[in-house]
């Protein structure tokens, strides 16, 4: 009766999470923990492939680590780990590497993206190896499962091709993963431009809610979201993104359905609606917030548990790669 197995990772690139990694993944992580058997990576190598500070990454993946404790990750349920401590992760991306075609790499939309905005010849090769580094830590747990947004499809199916591709090669060996798509994921969006998404990448401070801010700049920042000048609260994700955003996170925080808001807010103004969001996200996040600080306040803990999550990933990974190396001839 052995669960199917998942696996997910998260970048440590802010001091925060914001409302749509939360809502749109971590929230699902939390949920999977026991249907699934879950592994949950922190991943720290991915976080360098566009520069960053020694210091602040380390801090950084303390922080990650320990705001997916508080928002409900138990590593008695779960295997929660930095990426870079299970040295296997980049060991099978080199052989990974060497059986992708560097125009099947060349044509991973994100990278494309990411590149052109740091100046083509800038981009390093790690950012350009990223989605095979990516298929290791997929495949590296034989998950059966990936949770996945929109913006990651394409890098799922490269992790399946490079699954099918080696077992062909080298027989049978790695699981193929398929997307797990949640039924409901919200897709937060910015506050100030409710038609591009919610992220820490594009969106302008007053854009994004972080589960680490304080509650009254939150508010604040809901106060000022861009809306349009209608008055009437209906969920239209076309002509009315802006409230369509607002009832999409009150929903999801709340436990309450969006046609129950709708009601509770017939004939109230858009302004009713943002002070009672940002008392929702000031209830929401406080807890979380005691407990990341709680977390934050014991890093040798923290660090303790993380070790410990290394150390149940890598039962799973060294089997794994084992295998992998038997079978190229290693
Ligand atoms: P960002 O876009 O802020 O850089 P990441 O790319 O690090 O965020 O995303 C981490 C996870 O959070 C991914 O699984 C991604 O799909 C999800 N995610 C990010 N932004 C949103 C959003 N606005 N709405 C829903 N999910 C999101
Ligand atoms: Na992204």
């Amino acid at each position: 009766t052995a669960r199917p197995r998942v696996f997910s990772g998260i970048q440590p690139t802010a001091d925060s999470f914001h409302l749509g990694n939360y809502l749109g993944a971590v929230r699902h992580w939390v949920a999977l923990q026991d249907s699934h058997d879950a592994f949950y990576c922190v991943v720290d190598q991915h976080a360098i492939t566009a520069g960053h500070d020694p210091k602040v990454l380390r801090q950084r993946s303390r922080l990650a680590a320990a705001q997916l404790l508080a928002v409900g990750l138990d590593p008695e349920r779960c295997t929660l780990f930095v990426q870079s401590q299970v040295p296997e992760h980049a060991q099978l991306a080199w052989v990974l590497g060497c059986i992708t075609g560097f125009g099947e790499a060349s044509r991973m939309t994100q990278f494309k993206d990411k590149s052109a905005r740091q100046g083509n010849e800038r981009a390093s090769i790690g950012l350009f190896t990223y989605p095979i580094l990516q298929a290791a830590d997929i495949l590296l747990y034989q998950a059966n499962a990936v949770p996945v947004g929109e913006d990651q499809r394409q890098h799922l199916e490269l992790s399946r091709d490079l699954a099918q591709r080696f077992n062909k090669l080298f027989g049978r060996t790695f699981t193929v993963p398929a997307p797990h798509i949640v039924k409901d994921t919200a897709k937060i969006t910015d506050l100030q431009d409710p038609t591009a998404k919610m992220s820490k990448s594009s969106s302008s401070p007053g854009g994004i809610v972080d589960l680490l801010d304080d509650p009254a700049r939150s508010a604040k920042k809901i106060r000022s979201a861009v809306t349009d000048t209608g008055r009437e609260v209906v969920f239209d994700a076309e002509t009315k993104p802006g409230i369509a955003n607002l009832l999409t996170i009150y929903s999801a925080l709340s436990g309450r359905s969006i046609d129950d808001l709708v009601a509770a807010y017939d004939g109230r103004g858009y302004g009713d609606l943002k002070k009672d969001l940002g008392e929702v996200v000031r209830d929401f996040v406080g807890p979380i917030q005691e407990r990341t600080r709680s977390h934050l306040a014991d890093p040798a803990q923290l660090d303790k548990l993380l070790v410990a999550g290394a150390e149940k990933a890598r039962q799973v990974a060294v089997e794994t790669l084992g295998v992998v190396y038997d079978r190229v001839g290693f």
